[in-house]
């Protein structure tokens, strides 16, 4: 298997620090495209530094905030302060550090008892801002060891909900619900990155290769799918 057999294009840098300006260098020539700029965040450890080095001087005071709507790939059903919350990741590292005014930051509200009706709130969310199907201007998206992104993971029903943007979702490995982006949403995006870093995330770029991972499913309808790779995930391609 080697990298060009991953679906779309594909950028080898040396270590998650390079991915992350990589990828920050290409959401502010995304941004400069688009006003307004409707971005999804994801959560996990990779995007983090992308979110830093945004809000970074490097970057910082030539991207023009007015213009980001904040929306969010996932959420774990957890208060908006909490550890594992996404939003609370993306707060932290970015949203406090640039000036998005807050009613621009469109957080999952996941932190309430009933999950059903705040995938259906999201759902709607998406539909009223940027159409139907929502046209985002970026997705960011990491990949799970389990091949999952977002949070469509591997074997739940939420892989195969086409009814609607946003739906709830399931990790059998911590103790939260989720709510979740889906395919059919992710997929109407104009721009679709992909942060991976590790070589732990071999198996989960083999299963996008032959198909087996969700994140396999992920294939712009009329878009761009760019992956950003350091050396140790890019290597375990051979
Ligand atoms: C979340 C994510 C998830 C993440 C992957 C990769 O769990 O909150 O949105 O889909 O992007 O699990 O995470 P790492 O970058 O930490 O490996």
């Amino acid at each position: 298997m080697s990298i060009e057999a991953l679906p779309g294009a594909a950028r080898v840098l040396t270590d998650r620090i390079a991915v992350a300006a990589a990828a920050a260098q290409w959401v502010s020539e995304q941004a400069a495209r688009s006003n307004p700029f409707r971005i999804a965040l994801s959560g996990g450890s990779t995007p983090q530094f992308l979110y830093e080095a945004l809000a970074s001087s490097t970057f910082k005071s030539g991207i023009d905030w007015s213009r980001w709507q904040v929306y969010f790939s996932d959420e774990r059903a957890v208060a908006p302060d909490h550890h594992d919350s996404n939003y609370r990741l993306v707060h932290d590292t970015l949203l406090s550090k640039v000036p998005i005014h807050p009613a621009n930051v469109h957080r999952i509200d996941a932190g309430g008892p009933d999950l059903d009706a705040a995938a259906t709130a999201y759902s709607r969310l998406l539909e009223a801002e940027s159409g139907r199907p929502p046209r985002l201007d970026v997705v960011l998206l990491g990949v799970g060891a389990d091949g999952h992104t977002a949070s469509l993971f591997p074997g739940t029903p939420a892989l195969d909900v086409v009814d609607a943007w946003a739906t709830r979702g399931r990790a059998d490995f911590e103790p939260f619900d989720r709510i979740t982006m889906t395919f059919p949403a992710i997929n109407a995006a104009a721009h679709i990155g992909f942060l991976i870093t590790g070589n732990e995330k071999a198996a989960a770029l083999r299963g996008v290769i032959d198909g087996s991972a969700p994140a396999a499913r992920v294939r712009p309808d009329d878009g761009e799918l760019l992956w950003f790779l350091d050396a140790a995930a890019a290597g375990t391609l051979g």
